[in-house]
């Protein structure tokens, strides 16, 4: 496994593993991984030949009063978990090297940001976007694999691709929980261990949700007061719960042939999403 720090050092060698016939994959990554991470890693090594994992804490996707600064890193174990998982090329820019002084170019989707975290992070998915793009230029993959996770971040990596017509396959790979059901995140570190036990409201509230569209009930907001009170049972505070049209993000009232929820909370001071298909 190689390390690359800089974006002409990866297109050059991108490039010439493409002109050898070699089919390069791309799983960005903002590091300090997790088994969510690694099995995006596996899904991909179907897909690809030459597997790229990119880490680089990106500062434009966060807000000013988010946690850039105490975002969780560990190089040394990072790469040591990339070596075991037969990772070929580790992509790790500086800041100075993704945005150099003058920097002054982003992507701009324009209505899928309008729902979901996009309303309670302002420019958060104009970061993405941007630096997604960017990481593709650099990386030059055929394929990239990104997680169910991260909803509303697939939506709309979707749409840049297909709205710019990028020559990339996006693959996305499932929710990878703990045994207790809480959905893998970095940022599940910060949690003490009282809030980790009952962080398990976020993926409970979602099953009671998806049960209860299972016993026939229509009602969006119905579904959405149970699921309120279970999160707030917890001791949760909700930023968001939502049940909404799995391609436009548009919120429903009614559960029609699909549905999916979308949750935000926080435990302390840890914000956390989930979301969970409920039909179709
Ligand atoms: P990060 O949060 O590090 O996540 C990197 C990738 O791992 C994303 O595609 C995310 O959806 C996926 N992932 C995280 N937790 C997962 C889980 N429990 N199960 C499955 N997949 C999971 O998402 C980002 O970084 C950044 O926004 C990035 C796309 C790298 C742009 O900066």
């Amino acid at each position: 496994m190689k390390v690359i720090r800089t974006v002409a050092a990866m297109q050059e060698w991108a490039l010439h593993r493409r002109c050898e016939g070699r089919r390069v994959g791309l799983v960005p990554t903002m590091g300090f991984l997790h088994q969510g991470h690694l099995s995006l890693v596996e899904t991909l090594k179907a897909h690809a030949d030459l597997v790229v994992v990119s880490i680089f804490v990106n500062p434009i996707q966060f807000g000013p009063n988010e946690d850039f600064d105490r975002y969780p890193r560990d190089e040394a174990r990072d790469l040591a978990l990339l070596q075991e998982a037969g990772v070929d090329i580790v992509f790790m820019p500086s800041v100075a090297e993704m945005y150099p002084a003058g920097f002054q170019t982003h992507v701009e989707v324009e209505k899928l940001p309008q729902h979901l975290c996009g309303l309670r992070r302002p420019g958060h998915f104009r970061g993405v976007a941007t630096v997604v793009l960017k990481l593709f230029h650099a990386c030059v993959p055929q394929v990239a694999a990104f997680g169910a996770k991260d909803y509303q971040q697939v939506q709309v990596i979707r749409a840049m691709v297909r709205d710019l017509n990028l020559p990339i396959l996006i693959i996305e790979s499932d929710i990878v929980r703990e045994e207790d059901g809480l959905a893998l995140s970095s940022r599940n570190t910060f949690l003490t261990p009282e809030e980790r036990q009952k962080a398990t409201c976020l993926v409970r509230a979602l099953q009671e949700g998806k049960a209860m569209v299972e016993r026939g009930e229509t009602s969006a907001v119905a579904i959405r007061h149970v699921m309120a009170d279970i999160l707030e049972d917890s001791g949760a505070r909700v930023d968001y719960i939502a049940i909404i049209d799995p391609d436009d993000l548009e919120e429903l009232e009614l559960i029609r042939e699909r549905a999916h929820a979308a949750i935000a909370a926080y435990m302390g001071r840890t914000r956390l999403i989930d979301n969970m298909r409920l039909k179709g």
